[in-house]
């Protein structure tokens, strides 16, 4: 069972593939069907932002400035997505970058994140993960420990159109998104005490 919420919360959700039929957005339209009451998760398409030049980065594009701004209105992240190479794929990274910059407006500071990861290969994901949590650092993100949620060969839990069709999948993103939901409010209430 989900738990529920006083106050709403605000999930702000970005898919590392742009492939229509990809796993990992069936993973975060699957999280978009379980979640708790009061809690949101909307998804930032990442597909139009170009490739980021730090020229620019004190006057970005509108699309960045959009998804900045979106950045700092929610309460938590969601990254749901593959390992393109053993790393993060390259449009993901792009727009985690922008975002960051410059310096003194980096939109992910203190942000509580969680992550998932599908791949059809055997470690799910694994090394993308780890390379997520290393830039987490310099970001100061705050990511959930527990549980991972690494999913391999994953086209035995996907149909065609990359929906799951999987229950036990299913109940783990309930897991994940229950224990984002907690650390959020843990961080929050440490925010209020401090
Ligand atoms: C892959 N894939 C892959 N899988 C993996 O487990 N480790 C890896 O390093 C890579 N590398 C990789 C590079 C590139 C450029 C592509 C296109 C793919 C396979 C990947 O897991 C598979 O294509 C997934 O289906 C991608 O996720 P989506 O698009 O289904 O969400």
């Amino acid at each position: 069972m989900v738990m529920a919420l006083e106050q709403e919360l605000k999930l702000l959700g970005f898919v590392g593939s742009l492939r229509k039929d990809s796993y990992n957005r069936g993973l975060m339209r699957a999280a978009m069907q379980l979640l708790p009451q009061n809690v949101t998760l909307e998804v930032f398409e990442i597909r139009e932002i170009p490739p980021f030049d730090q020229d620019f980065e004190r006057n970005p594009p509108e699309v960045v400035k959009q998804m900045k701004g979106k950045i700092r209105a929610a309460d938590a992240i969601l990254f749901v997505s593959p390992e393109y190479n053993y790393s993060i794929p390259g449009v993901l990274k792009n727009a985690i970058d922008w975002a960051s910059r410059p310096f003194s407006d980096n939109a992910w500071d203190g942000k509580p994140v969680a992550v998932m990861s599908a791949s059809s290969g055997k470690l799910g994901g694994a090394r993308m993960q780890y390379h997520l949590r290393q830039s987490f650092v310099f970001l100061n993100m705050h990511p959930v420990n527990r549980p991972e949620f690494m999913l391999a060969n994953a086209g035995n839990y996907f149909d065609g159109k990359g929906n799951l069709t999987d229950g036990d999948i299913s109940n783990r993103i309930v897991e994940m998104i229950n224990s984002l939901i907690d650390w959020t409010k843990r961080l929050k209430t440490h925010q209020i005490q401090a």
